[in-house]
């Protein structure tokens, strides 16, 4: 019989064995409910003799997750998890552990504190707490290193690193891997080692052997550098090493206190913050969750230049058949060696074998032609971008497609609305704005057109996210979201440039902020002719002054293509490496002449100041327009597109910090010097200055 104890978790018996099974919707995270529950459920175990052993087992998709991640910052209720595992370590008879899905964080602290972990074949286990900013609390970093030593305890609690059931079983993290029902196997389990006379086990009573010192110093070099400005990882580097050298309940209290201090960090609310932020993005305004997405399985990439290869590549990755549709045989077989190169540096990489790269290449045809595509339920057009080419593909595709097949635009700045006019299945039309290289970069922008049917839009999000893309819906907007704050970044750049700044400098602030590379470095990895292409095609609608500063012109001009022509705005050497070049600033020099504009000294404040401003300035336009639909959206476009420090929280998150007043006033500050048609503070900005709010209410 069952018996509820709390709302989320019941008992049963089972003869000899109680099984106590957390039924917490969606993920398990260990609420309060959960806390009380398993709290009820080792003091009924504990006082009831018949029963020999206990069984944690869970409900729906997963084991416990991890603690529950809305619950942090605000007042906590006991049972505290701490609380609850120190019972579980502390029982008198075997806990057995029986894990599906993901025992994460919190989750895997539980199993950790029990006798055995017994797991279905597809569990994964992990302890991400560093992803949320902050450290294992409740003897996790304690007990993992002592239960499969400390080198592999390090990167799963440093990193993040999430582990199969394979390896678990290896290292000696769970005991059995059970591929029938997982209730009925952990039963038997349980009763074979009571049978057998087995012991309570507890992983705070097993000896850490003596270690290499220098092992960590190797992992804190690591993590500085894989992890650059994030202040967890290193902590956690410290913790293992504390629980290496101090015995279990020593260690317990300095534990707690790392975790409790670095959950009230900026940096955790930040991360804590995407988290949410990147869950909310993927619900879309007007498609409620009940919308079917369409089924996907072949898709037709129109366009073999360098964005239709990569998103060809993400394509083939997730299982999917492409036709990829070029003009010339001299295209596509440029295409099919360029798919072939990312291939085999994968093979040589090790990431990819030999057999599953034929696969992936056994679902690829290259053709001319439009014929044979009634099979292709999802089309990516990737074309020059001008709306007469691209119209002419979408009409093509009319006659050849399906009526229900999608038609996805790629592109990064034309009206999807007009093109959707092109097409007699404007329902069917919206936007897929990948970056380059689409094979790489996580984000793509969905883009919403007048007549998307909301399971067009349900269907573009599921095939992203099967691509392992971070999709992010946005709306109709010159530029969308990315690229739209990223031309004013460019553009307070160059502007710095002509007033005085250098290359290196406005590279080194900007890096310094926690931009994985400066402005100037990326535009000579991307290539200065992209650049200057880039440019030609906003000159129209640019600024006099915007029009005027052409420096990237001049290099250009001047043979400086960027890393490919070993210089641009940097000199580089046969390895790539970047040095400063006198000929760079005689460049920047003689436009300043050629302009009359004498240089000044710009302090580094300055740089930051209108590099970020304008940035969030943009972004808080794009709101008012409704062309994102949250500042979280903003968030989460920006932390995974151009790698805006997840630690900061985004680009809105970050202005709430700073505050907005004090954005508005440096706004007002750089109209006056700049320009009123460059900083003068949006509406929004204005009110929620007004009114002492942030963009996060
Ligand atoms: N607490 C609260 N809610 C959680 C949660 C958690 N730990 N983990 C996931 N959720 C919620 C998500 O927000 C999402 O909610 P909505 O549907 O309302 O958006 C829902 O559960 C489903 O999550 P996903 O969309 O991520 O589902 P998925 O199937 O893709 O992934 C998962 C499932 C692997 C468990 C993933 O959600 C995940 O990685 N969760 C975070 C796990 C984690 O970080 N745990 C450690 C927490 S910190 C801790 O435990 C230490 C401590 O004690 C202090």
């Amino acid at each position: 019989m069952t018996e509820l104890l709390t709302q989320t978790v019941s008992i049963a018996v089972h003869g000899d064995i109680l099984v106590a099974t957390t039924d917490n919707p969606p993920v398990n995270a260990l609420s309060h409910s959960v806390r009380a529950g398993l709290g009820d459920a080792i003091a009924t175990f504990e006082s009831n003799d018949s029963v020999r052993a206990m069984i944690l087992i869970c409900a729906g998709r997963t084991f416990f997750a991890g603690a529950d991640i809305r619950e942090f910052g605000k007042p906590m209720h006991d049972p505290l998890l701490g609380e609850i595992i120190a019972r579980l370590d502390g029982c008198s008879k075997p806990i057995i552990a029986a894990i599906h899905g993901t025992a994460l964080g919190g989750g895997l602290e539980v199993a950790l504190a029990c006798s055995y972990r017994v797991a279905a074949p597809a569990a994964k286990f992990g302890l991400p707490e560093v992803k949320l900013g902050i450290l294992p609390g409740a003897g996790g970093s304690l007990r993992l290193p002592r239960l499969i030593g400390v080198e592999a305890a390090l990167s799963m609690i440093s990193e993040g690193r999430q582990v199969s059931a394979a390896e678990a079983i290896r290292n000696g993290l769970i005991d059995a891997i059970f591929e029938g029902d997982l209730k009925d196997e952990a039963i038997g389990f349980a009763r074979r080692i009571i049978d057998a006379g087995a012991h309570i086990r507890r992983a705070s009573d097993l000896f850490i052997p003596s270690y290499d010192p220098a092992l960590f110093e190797a992992a804190r070099a690591s993590m500085r550098k894989k992890f650059r400005g994030f202040v967890a990882p290193q902590k956690a580097v410290d913790l293992v090493e504390m629980a290496a050298r101090m015995p279990f309940a020593e260690a317990c209290e300095p534990e707690y206190a790392t975790c409790k201090e670095l959950l009230g960090s900026p940096q955790s609310k930040a991360l804590r913050h995407m988290f949410v932020a990147e869950r909310e993005a993927l619900k879309i305004g007007g498609v409620s969750t009940d919308v079917v997405p369409r089924d996907v399985r072949k898709v037709a990439v129109v366009g073999p230049g360098t964005m239709g290869r990569g998103i060809t590549v993400c394509l083939l990755d997730a299982g999917l058949s492409v036709v990829l549709i070029g003009l010339s045989d001299e295209g596509l077989s440029k295409a099919q060696n360029a798919i072939a190169k990312i291939y085999d540096s994968a093979l040589k990489r090790g990431s990819l074998s030999a057999d599953e790269m034929e696969r992936r290449l056994s679902r690829l045809t290259l053709t001319q032609s439009y014929n044979g595509l009634a099979d292709v339920d999802l089309a990516i057009e990737a074309v020059t971008e001008d709306i007469a080419v691209k119209a002419e593909v979408f009409r093509k595709l009319d006659n050849a497609l399906r009526d229900d097949a999608i038609v996805a635009t790629n592109t990064s700045f034309l009206d999807i609305d007009e093109l959707a006019r092109a097409s007699r299945r404007p329902q069917n039309v919206a936007g897929m704005h990948f970056f380059n290289p689409a094979h790489v970069m996580k984000l793509v922008e969905n883009v919403r057109a007048s007549h998307s049917t909301p399971d067009v839009l349900a269907t573009i999000t599921t095939l992203a996210r099967k691509l392992g893309k971070m999709p992010v819906m946005v709306g109709r907007s010159e530029g969308f979201v990315a690229n739209r704050m990223l031309s004013k970044r460019t553009r307070e750049a160059q502007f710095l440039l002509e007033e005085g700044a250098t290359p290196a400098q406005i590279d080194r602030v900007l890096s310094g902020f926690g931009f994985p590379i400066g402005p100037f470095a990326l535009a000579d990895l991307a290539g200065m002719d992209i650049m200057a292409a880039a440019r030609a095609t906003r000159l129209p609608r640019m600024s006099e002054r915007e029009k005027r500063c052409n420096i990237v012109d001049r290099l250009v001009a001047a043979g400086r293509l960027g890393q490919k022509t070993g210089a641009g705005y940097y000199r580089y050497d046969a390895k790539r490496t970047a040095s400063l070049d006198p000929e760079v600033d005689a460049i920047i020099e003689s436009h300043r002449r050629d302009n009359g504009i004498v240089a000044r000294v710009i302090t580094d404040e300055e740089i930051l100041e209108r590099c970020l401003y304008a940035m969030i300035n943009e972004a808080a336009k794009i709101l008012e327009e409704g062309a994102a639909a949250r500042p979280g959206d903003i968030d989460v476009i920006w932390t995974n597109g151009f790698g805006f420090p997840t630690y900061l929280g985004g680009p809105m998150f970050h202005a709430d910090r700073i505050g907005v007043r004090t954005i508005k006033a440096a706004l007002d500050h750089y109209s006056t010097l700049v320009g009123r048609e460059y900083f003068q503070p949006t509406a929004l900005i204005e009110r929620l200055a007004t009114e002492g709010k942030g963009f996060y209410g």
